[in-house]
């Protein structure tokens, strides 16, 4: 073997490893797998995700994925809607809604510290989740959160969902304090800071 020959086979092989352990730190957990294919199912992002128009009309805004309400979008007062049975009015985005509680804006799911749910714990989701509370302890988790069939999540499956969760690039999005049924029909929604 030549010299030359030796020095495109080392570099190569070393090239190998470094591709291998690249791939091995970025390969999420089995439970994060799981989790992923839980939210897909589970039709998190329908809420989550913000529509936005593409070519070929709305599609979830990769971008902002599992973001919640994009701060930015600040929402007039909802339509009144005539009595009937009409009952719930939605933004664009899918991710603002109307309706007898007030206005409700889908929360900010990634992993970032300050907006998302970077700092709460895999038992602080499943209580969420499964109390229908804020962190289990705080305020009543508003429609459309579909609460009454996320609760019968086992505790594998919303360890599994927290997981995967934060595995989610975070997106710094605050999301807006949901508006009371009063308050609705007058107020603007901007982000509280
Ligand atoms: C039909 C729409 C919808 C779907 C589907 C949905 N959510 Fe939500 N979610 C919401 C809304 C709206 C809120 C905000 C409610 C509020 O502010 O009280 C919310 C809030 C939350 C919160 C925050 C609770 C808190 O106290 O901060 C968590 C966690 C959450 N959702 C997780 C999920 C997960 C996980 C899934 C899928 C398994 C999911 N959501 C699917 C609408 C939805």
């Amino acid at each position: 073997m030549t010299r030359h020959a030796c020095h495109l086979v080392v570099p190569a092989f070393l090239a190998g490893i470094v591709l291998t352990s690249i791939a091995q730190a970025a390969e999420p957990s089995p439970a994060a797998k799981r989790g992923e294919y839980l939210v897909i199912t589970g039709g998190c992002g329908d809420c989550h995700t913000p529509l936005k128009i593409g070519a070929n009309g709305p599609e979830p805004d990769a971008s902002r994925l599992l973001s919640g309400h994009p701060e930015a979008l600040v929402m007039p007062p909802a339509p009144k809607l005539p009595a009937g049975p009409w009952l719930v009015v939605v933004s664009a985005t899918n991710t603002a809604w109307a309706g007898p509680w007030g206005v409700s804006f889908t929360a900010n799911l990634t992993s970032d510290a300050e907006t998302g749910i970077g700092r709460w714990t895999a038992k602080q989701f499943a209580d969420t989740m499964r109390s229908g509370r804020h962190l289990g302890v705080g305020r009543p988790v508003l429609p459309p959160m579909p609460i009454p069939a996320y609760r019968n999540f086992n505790d594998a499956d919303l360890a599994a969902i927290f997981a995967y969760l934060q595995t989610v690039p975070a997106v710094r999005n605050r999301v807006p304090q949901p508006v009371p049924p009063a308050e609705a029909a007058a107020t603007k929604t901007a982000a509280k800071k």
